[in-house]
């Protein structure tokens, strides 16, 4: 069977990298992939960009392609399951209706205030005079978040009446964020410690991925602006059995059955970001409709189930019938990151020492692509160096004696992934 991966960074390098290791997989195509994607045995890049819907259909149906698995929220939001059911063509994702969860962010906390799903207090605003209001009688800090698609940088935590202002209006009245900024949600801010909880979802059923923490600030001991993911490590600090089945309950399953009950069935990847409370209580931050990114590279490091067998499962309803196999180890994925990011960074620079890893550890790509023979850099975040080890500690030392073999002219990353867990 033939595979189709849709996106280029380090999260559809290790979809790809484990669909390739699936039972019956004879091709994974990557669309429009990276280097890594392009080099590795058993994969081939398409030159399709991953918001290219019509093209990629087309692509999936010339070569008969049994399965596509989307990695990104753009062309989810977009409606390409969509498109690909419409063409007969078996897609794991949500369905257009369904993604506004992560495509909206006024649609995510109405819905989840209507089913009564925890949540900070908010508001949504669409004129300046009124949230201004909000703000002048709110404790900060507070949240102002732009409703749409931002690449992770929509978000801002304001400390002052005035940031919170400011923020407000370059995004109601500058348009700092397009459209996506045209309506704002201002919310409370939550203390405690961020969690994400990726399960997959097939409409009715529920199979909980292993658990992942993320790290999002740029800098070490979480400082320095926002990210899109500077490394995450699998089981995530903190994660006991009685949590996983609070949030289930809480959160997780009045999810499902809130997205049935109002006619956008789920079926995908159901990422919840959550901020866990000192007292062990769950709030939802947001939703993504998709598999994390980096989240996904230790994650998938520790799955030992079939990915491409789960996924066919879930396109069919069938989820309840399968169960997910973790290695008992931790993994973690260590992202280098090229001089700038997250602002402007510099790109088309040479990467040594990627093939001087010891096999055991995986270098997914991300922003990187094949130029004159040589792999260079292509985007902000370029690598996730991503090591198992019998503990933190072990996994720890193994990645980071990777991340220390690879250079650049302006690489860096941060050295204290997985902290909270050390
Ligand atoms: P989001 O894209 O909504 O997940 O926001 C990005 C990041 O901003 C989150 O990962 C949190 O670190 C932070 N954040 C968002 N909303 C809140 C909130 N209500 N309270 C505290 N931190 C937040
Ligand atoms: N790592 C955060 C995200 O994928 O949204």
């Amino acid at each position: 069977m033939n595979i189709l991966i849709v996106g280029g960074g380090g999260r559809e390098h290790a979809l790809a990298w484990k669909a390739s290791t699936c039972d019956n997989v004879a091709a994974v195509f990557v669309a429009p992939g990276n280097a890594g994607t392009e080099r590795a045995a058993g994969m081939e890049n398409v030159p399709i960009a991953a918001d290219n819907i019509e093209a990629l259909r087309d692509f999936a149906k010339n070569r008969q392609i049994a399965l596509t698995i989307v990695g990104p929220e753009v062309p989810l939001v977009a409606g390409i399951v969509d498109t690909f059911q419409r063409a007969g063509l078996r897609i794991f994702g949500p369905t257009a209706g369904a993604a506004q969860l992560e495509g909206s962010k006024s649609f995510c906390k109405d819905f989840l205030k209507r089913h009564h799903i925890p949540t900070a207090g908010y508001e949504v605003f669409t004129d300046i005079a009124k949230a201004r209001e909000y703000i002048a009688t709110h404790p900060l800090p507070m949240v102002v978040k732009a409703d749409g698609l931002a690449a992770g940088k929509g978000v801002v935590i304001a400390q002052s009446t005035e940031e919170a202002i400011n923020a407000t209006e370059q995004m109601l009245h500058e348009h700092r964020f397009g459209d996506a900024g045209n309506t704002v949600v201002i919310e409370e801010f939550l203390e405690g410690e961020e969690l994400s909880y990726i399960c997959m979802v097939d409409g009715e059923n529920i199979l909980p991925l292993a658990t992942s923490q993320d790290h999002k600030a740029r800098d070490e001991g979480d400082t320095g602006p926002n990210t899109g993911g500077m490394g995450a490590y699998s089981p995530a600090n903190g994660d006991t059995p009685a949590l996983q089945q609070h949030v289930m309950e809480e959160i997780i399953k009045p999810t499902v059955a809130g997205m049935n009950a109002d006619g956008n069935r789920f079926s995908g990847f159901l990422y919840a970001g959550l901020m866990i409370s000192a007292d062990g209580n769950a709030k939802v931050l947001e939703f993504n409709v998709r598999f994390g990114d980096p989240e996904t590279q230790p994650i998938l490091m520790r799955l030992e189930s079939d990915l491409v067998t789960l996924c066919n499962a879930a396109i069919d309803g069938k989820l309840d019938q399968q169960s997910a196999q973790w290695s008992k180890q931790t993994a973690i994925g260590v992202v280098l990151a090229a001089g700038g990011y997250p602002d402007a960074y510099t790109s088309g620079d040479v990467i040594d020492g990627i093939d001087a890893v010891d096999p055991s550890v995986q270098v997914f790509h991300a922003g990187t692509k094949i130029q004159g023979g040589d792999v260079v850099t292509a985007g902000g975040r370029v690598l996730c160096v991503t090591a198992l080890g019998d503990n933190i500690r072990d996994a720890h030392s193994s990645a980071y004696k990777a991340v220390d073999k690879i250079s650049w002219e302006g690489v860096f990353c941060r050295r204290d992934i997985g902290h909270r867990a050390l």
